[in-house]
């Protein structure tokens, strides 16, 4: 695997009615290429059965809240965190997740479907219910993802594919910088509380923190997760404008704040710290004399 050339070819082959080469970036001379990839138009939508499917993914996927709502918790739909239609590079799109699964997650320490790591997303980022396996919304999502990627070679990692890292900054995160990032770059759509903002009833901006939020268990309470989507992602249509610093300390700033219990929790918030979370999240930590994810602590009346 040293000729990128020669690889570019092999997959070239392969993958005939797609353009897809190797790109420049590469970590080290010896990691593997990151191929580009583009999916196709949704006016390739097939209009058949399988097209049908199609479009019912992509609703599911834009308007969660409508068309799965028996499978949601909070007020997020799955485009909030895979911005358009899971289609935008760097924003975790669905075409370059579903060729690389099945894959191990350390998260459950299993090799995970490519359903599972869905169940993942409305568990956690939902704050919901799995829905199951054959179930309609499940196989129309599944669907969805197998057509957007339409071409691309299996298992290859797609340029553009998850939340590129951002590099530990060189000030340690901290949530009162943070907060002056937030009401400069954020607060304007997102709320002065992070609540986020509605018209007609309908949330146009998203809530990033408090009950209508992702819980504790999600990926994006990272916050080298949250910091890798913000700087690739926001402010809205403005990624990459924000330092690393800034990322992560407006990051830090946003997990300062209280949101749906860890559903792993099962009655001691220092225990299911110690079990699940590590030094990249504040869950458990003490911010205004209150601890986080300590809201549920006792069983409610
Ligand atoms: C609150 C934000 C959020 C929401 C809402 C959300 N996700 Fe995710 N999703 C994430 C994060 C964070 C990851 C992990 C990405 C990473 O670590 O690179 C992820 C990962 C994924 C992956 C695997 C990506 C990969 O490259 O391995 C898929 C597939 C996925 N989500 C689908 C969905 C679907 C379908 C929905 C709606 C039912 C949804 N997500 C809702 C944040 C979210
Ligand atoms: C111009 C409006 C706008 C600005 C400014 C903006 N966002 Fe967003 N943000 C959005 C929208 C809209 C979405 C959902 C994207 C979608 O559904 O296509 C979103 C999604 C998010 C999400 C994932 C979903 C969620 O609710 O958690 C996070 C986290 C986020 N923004 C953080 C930030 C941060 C931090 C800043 C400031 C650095 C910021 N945003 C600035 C409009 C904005």
């Amino acid at each position: 695997m040293k000729n990128p050339i020669a690889i570019a070819i092999t997959f070239a082959m392969i993958a005939t009615s797609v353009t897809v080469f190797a790109a420049s970036e590469t970590s080290t001379p010896t990691a593997a290429k990151a191929l580009v990839f583009t999916p196709p138009n949704d006016e390739e939508i097939p209009n058949n059965e399988f097209g049908k499917i199609v479009r019912q993914g992509k609703n599911i996927f834009e308007d969660t809240q409508h068309y799965a709502k028996q499978y949601v918790g909070n007020s997020l739909n799955c485009v909030n965190c895979h911005l358009a239609s899971g289609r935008k590079e760097n924003s975790s799109p669905l075409w370059a997740a579903y060729v690389r699964y099945p894959a191990y997650r350390a998260k459950n320490n299993k090799v995970n479907t490519y359903e599972e790591r869905i169940q993942g997303c409305f568990k956690y980022s939902l704050n919901g219910k799995a829905p199951a396996v054959d179930s309609p919304e499940m196989v129309a999502l599944v669907t969805y993802s197998y057509w957007l990627a339409t071409g691309a070679p299996v298992g290859a990692k797609l340029k553009g594919a998850g939340y590129p890292e951002v590099p530990k900054p060189g000030l340690i995160p901290d949530a009162n910088r943070g907060k002056t990032v937030f009401v400069e770059n954020c607060q304007v759509c997102h709320g002065s509380n992070g609540e986020g903002k509605k018209v007609d009833g309908k949330y146009i901006f998203p809530p990033l923190w408090g009950s209508e939020s992702f819980n504790w268990g999600a990926g994006m309470h990272r916050i080298n997760t949250a910091a890798a989507f913000i700087k690739a992602n926001m402010p809205l249509s403005k990624g990459g404008t924000l330092t690393d610093q800034e990322a992560w300390d407006v990051a830090t700033f946003v997990m300062s704040h209280e949101r749906p219990q860890d559903p792993r929790f099962k009655g001691n918030v220092a225990q299911t710290k110690k079990e699940y979370h590590d030094e990249n999240c504040r869950y458990g930590e003490t911010v205004n004399g209150k601890v986080l994810g300590g809201k549920h602590q006792t069983a409610a009346k």
